[in-house]
């Protein structure tokens, strides 16, 4: 019988080969920690039961599989939510918008807000669990990335959201979606051009209409967004949404032929990352 230190560290060796030292570690683990339970690495048996699950999970290590895929959950502001290759795995960099629609939808009683692109729902549901009085309806154009959202939602046992599907693109299932106090979106905004500093496992693994605007112009949620924004933000109302940290000067261009005021807010790593309207 093998302990447990002997496991994480022929995982750890077969992770070196695909990631760097320290991304090795990170994943080795994640994967013990929310796959198995296991916080602590010492010379305790590996439970016997984990070892043939262990076997398949290397062989979706060696593929590039996300880890997050492979222990089916993610950590996000909070809660873990549950992921599968229909759904983005959520990002750190989000949790800014998060904090930032938590702090506005603090401000205003009963916020009505609307997700654009809910995915897992983590940024919905993140912030129907710290604004209880909001009411949140969260679209995605994927019924599968819906009934994830939905598993996210009765396991959090958060009731102040309703996912819909719905596709943003359309104007007339736009047009229905109703007003809001607040709009929030962190919209598919890659350009196949960027695919080049892609990882391998990002784009063989998530699905790529997370990621890539279906539509030969990649800022086009954008300006949809705004576009809806014109018609169904409310009075004092805010629009937050994540942007391309490589595409300020097009999100500028578009904005500037709207008629709000905008702001762009750096994250942790001073990249560019979120953008603001109101009026
Ligand atoms: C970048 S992911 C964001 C997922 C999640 N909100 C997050 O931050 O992790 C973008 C989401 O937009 C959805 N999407 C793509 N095209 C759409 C459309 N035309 N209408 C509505 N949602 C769309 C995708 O299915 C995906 O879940």
């Amino acid at each position: 019988m093998k302990t447990i230190s002997t496991v994480y560290s022929e995982l750890k060796d077969i992770l070196r080969k695909l990631y760097s030292s320290r991304e090795a570690e990170n994943i080795a683990k994640i994967y013990f920690e929310d796959k198995y339970n296991i916080k602590s690495i010492n010379d305790n048996i590996f439970p016997p039961e984990f070892s043939k699950i262990i076997i398949e999970d290397i062989e979706r290590f060696k593929n590039g599989e996300p880890v997050q895929y492979i222990t089916g959950k993610a950590f996000f502001y909070d809660n873990f939510f549950k992921v599968d290759s229909s759904v983005l795995i959520p990002r750190p960099e989000t949790e800014l918008l998060v904090d930032l629609a938590i702090k506005y939808a603090k401000n205003i009683k009963s916020p009505g807000i609307i997700d654009i692109g809910t995915g897992s729902g983590c940024i919905a549901l993140s912030i129907a669990q710290k604004v209880t009085s909001s009411e949140i309806l969260a679209i995605d154009i994927s019924p599968a990335a819906l009934k994830t959202a939905n598993e996210n939602k009765d396991f959090l046992q958060i009731r102040n959201v309703v996912f819909t599907r719905s596709d943003f693109l359309k104007k007339s299932e736009r047009d229905g979606l109703g007003d809001f106090d607040m709009i929030v979106s962190n919209p598919p905004y890659i350009s196949p051009v960027e695919k080049k500093y892609m990882t391998d496992s990002t784009l063989k693994f998530e699905p790529d209409i997370a990621l890539f605007p279906d539509s030969s112009n990649h800022m086009i949620f954008y300006e949809k967004i705004i576009d809806f924004a014109e018609n169904n933000l409310r009075k004092n109302g805010i629009v937050i949404c994540e942007i391309n940290e490589f595409r300020v000067k097009e999100i500028k261009d578009i904005v500037s032929v709207s008629s709000f005021k905008f702001d762009i807010i750096e994250d942790m790593q001073n990249k560019p990352r979120i953008l603001k309207l109101w009026k």
